[in-house]
């Protein structure tokens, strides 16, 4: 009979601690300055893209792309990584705010892979 509880106790104590860490996993990815941390690879969506650029980065990186306030975005993606471009949106920069409470997870990714796909 004690083996049993024992047993369960194990087995419970085991899917607690998978539990844990497939929830931690994202969060710890998404971290700053982790080193390895990598944006996955996604098909871009423009619609969505043009969508969220239209609400949060139009005033100040102008109607097409083209800059004002902030540089021009047109060919960002020839000279910034994907993994760049997440921070810089994610945590901000300078003048740049950061969007990382006004926007998604996966908001930041979709406008991250489109800008990433302008070179
Ligand atoms: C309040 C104005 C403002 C808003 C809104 C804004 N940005 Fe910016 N952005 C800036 C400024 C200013 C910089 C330059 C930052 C610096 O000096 O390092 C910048 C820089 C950037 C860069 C780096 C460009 C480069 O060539 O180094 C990217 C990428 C970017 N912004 C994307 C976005 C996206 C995507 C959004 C919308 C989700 C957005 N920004 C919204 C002002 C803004």
């Amino acid at each position: 009979m004690h083996k049993w509880i024992m047993a369960g106790l194990m087995s419970l104590a085991g899917l607690l601690a998978v539990i844990l860490l497939l929830t931690a996993m994202p969060a710890k990815e998404a971290g700053e300055g982790g080193g390895a941390f990598t944006v996955p690879d996604r098909e871009v969506d423009v619609a969505a893209s043009t969508q969220i650029y239209q609400n949060m980065c139009i005033s100040c990186h102008g109607t097409d792309l083209q800059g004002g306030v902030g540089p021009a975005l047109a060919n960002v993606g020839a000279s910034l990584s994907k993994e760049q471009l997440y921070k810089i949106i994610s945590g901000g920069r300078g003048v740049m705010p950061a969007f990382k409470d006004k926007l998604t997870e996966d908001e930041i990714i979709t406008i991250t892979t489109w800008l990433s796909s302008l070179k």
